[in-house]
């Protein structure tokens, strides 16, 4: 067995139903996904849920639940939304699960043993209402804390310390050397500055249980859990270690031993971990320390997308102001919202969704668009030939070819939206062609018979292409394509799509509408 390609989103915390962010990076991490495996690649794709902490434990309580009962329901929501999407995960990891909490204490069992935990006091400023301790830059200009913090007190407490401090220069020379760890440049160069610019400081990995219970046990102190970032940090690695991942295990013997028949599934180091501006340094700084410190192969690549807005503002429950991507995709199907997100956004920037946007690229993009020619392709060759695939013509060959290349590249190199653009070039392309060379016309004229075959081949061979194209966006809509061709499988095999596949004297099937088009209504 080889290592697979392995790729994560970030886990998301169960403190709130799942919105449109959340669907977005899992979105686009699925794209990435599909499209390595229709590229040959063996691909693992994990995403999960984070669990523990006081964020969830106010969430639960608030509820007046159980912490566990209510992670059990947000969890199941969350793993509701990734069937919605279609993404093609090939696991789902919550930061309950046994299989992860006994990664986490191996993890911090050997960091102590090797003497980079340590134990010693905090003094600071706590804010009770609020549960967490303040700095100064929580301070007023008047230097008071905000009523919003409510009772702030000078508190002392013993804490766990990882010692990160001593990784500050290692780290720096890890990213100069390695200039694909952070990507878009800009968020490596905003890494990189904060760490040539401020001191690290140690890292406090416990909370005391009189404080907080939710989280998974510091092992060698009891009276303490885990740090939420640490442990949530760690599922990407203990999903492959629980699998009997020898590069996972190596590093943890003595500490760790995967379950008894696991399968040794490679997967370590981390090709891609998919994840939002916000979280930059937790994955950026903390994440490689941790696993440098355990002696673990550090992941390839971070990389980061932006935040969406809606209407421009921030995304808040409490103006209502969110867009709750089950309820897109219970109207409009997966694949229009999935197209959406992709295409409005490369990955990086910031976006914003509206929802006049939203429908303005399902009817031209999509309905008009896509929908349309493999509609009309289709239509016109049962009208004019019963369905039957003529002579191969290359007509098309010499424009569709470089756009397979492109979109090849770009999906590799993570240009999601830019590959989009590339093969909606053909789509309008193959519509333009259609407008050009007027079938209905040439159907008229028997001496244009040769003619009307040549321009059918190439619509036809073209919708097959986008099929294969499109299926790491829009799998659904992709199959659909090829079924409506009659082609048996999926469209899962980008790696040898070349011109000519289609062979003459194929049938075809029925067309039926890909984005049947809609009133202006919703979303
Ligand atoms: N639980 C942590 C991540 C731990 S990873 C080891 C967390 N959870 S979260 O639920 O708050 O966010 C999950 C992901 O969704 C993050 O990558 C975050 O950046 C992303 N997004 C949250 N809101 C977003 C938008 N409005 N837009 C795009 N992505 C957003 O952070």
């Amino acid at each position: 067995m080889s290592k697979r390609f392995y790729i994560t989103t970030a886990i998301d915390y169960v403190n709130g139903q799942p919105h449109l962010g959340h669907a977005y990076e899992k979105v686009i991490t699925d794209v990435i996904a599909r499209a390595r495996r229709s590229l040959g690649q063996e691909v693992f794709f994990l995403t999960g849920t984070d669990e523990h902490g006081q964020k969830v434990e106010r969430a639960a309580r608030a509820e007046g639940r159980e912490p566990q009962a209510y992670c059990d329901e947000l969890a199941a929501r969350f793993q509701a939304l990734t069937l919605k999407l279609n993404l093609s995960n090939d696991d789902f990891i919550r930061t309950t699960q046994p299989r992860h909490r006994a990664v986490v204490a191996a993890l911090l069992n050997k960091l102590h043993a090797q003497g980079d935990i340590y134990k010693a006091p905090y003094r600071g400023w706590y804010s009770w209402k609020e549960e967490t301790f303040l700095t100064d830059k929580d301070r007023e200009p008047d230097g008071t804390f905000a009523p919003q913090w409510g009772e702030v007190t000078e508190i002392e407490e013993e804490n766990w310390y990882f010692r990160m401090s001593r990784f500050q220069d290692w780290l720096i020379g890890h990213i100069e050397a390695n200039p694909g760890f952070v990507r878009p440049d800009y968020r490596r160069n905003e890494v990189l500055g904060f760490l040539r610019t401020q001191k690290l400081d140690d890292l406090c990995i416990s909370r005391p249980k009189a404080r907080l219970s939710w989280g998974i046990p510091i092992p060698f102190a009891p009276d303490y859990v885990n740090y939420v970032w640490f442990d949530a940090l760690t599922n990407y690695f203990s999903l492959p270690a629980s699998l009997g991942d020898p590069v996972a295990t190596a590093p943890l013997a003595g500490f760790y031993a995967a379950p008894e028949g696991a399968p040794g599934t490679e997967l370590w180091p981390a090709d891609v971990h998919v994840i939002g501006k916000d979280i930059v340094k937790f994955h950026a700084v903390y994440w490689p320390i941790m696993l440098q410190a355990a002696g673990v192969p550090l992941p390839r690549t971070v990389l980061v997308h932006g935040w969406w807005q809606k209407d421009g503002a921030k995304m808040s429950k409490t103006t209502g102001n969110v867009v709750d991507p089950i309820a897109v995709v219970d109207e409009w199907g997966a694949d229009a919202f999935r197209y959406y997100v992709v295409r409005e956004l490369a990955i990086g920037p910031d976006g914003n969704w509206t929802d006049a946007g939203f429908r303005a690229r399902y009817a031209a993009e999509l309905a008009n668009g896509l929908g349309n020619l493999v509609n009309r392709s289709l239509s016109m060759l049962r009208r004019y030939r019963g369905g039957i695939v003529p002579a191969r013509s290359d007509a098309l060959a010499a424009e569709v070819t470089p756009i397979i290349e492109s979109v090849r590249r770009d999906l590799l190199d993570f240009e999601l939206q830019s590959a989009l653009q590339r093969i909606w070039g053909l789509v309008n392309r193959a519509n333009q062609y259609v407008d050009h060379t007027a079938p209905f016309k040439l159907a008229k004229d028997p001496a244009q018979a040769a003619r009307l075959d040549e321009v059918l081949y190439n619509l036809v061979e073209t919708c097959r292409l986008l099929g294969l194209l499109l299926w790491p966006f829009i799998p659904g809509s992709a199959e659909k394509i090829f079924s409506q061709l009659a082609l048996p499988g999926a469209p899962n095999r980008l790696a040898d799509a070349a011109w000519g596949g289609m062979n003459p004297g194929h049938p075809v099937g029925e067309p039926q509408p890909l984005f049947p088009r809609r009133e202006a209504t919703g979303p």
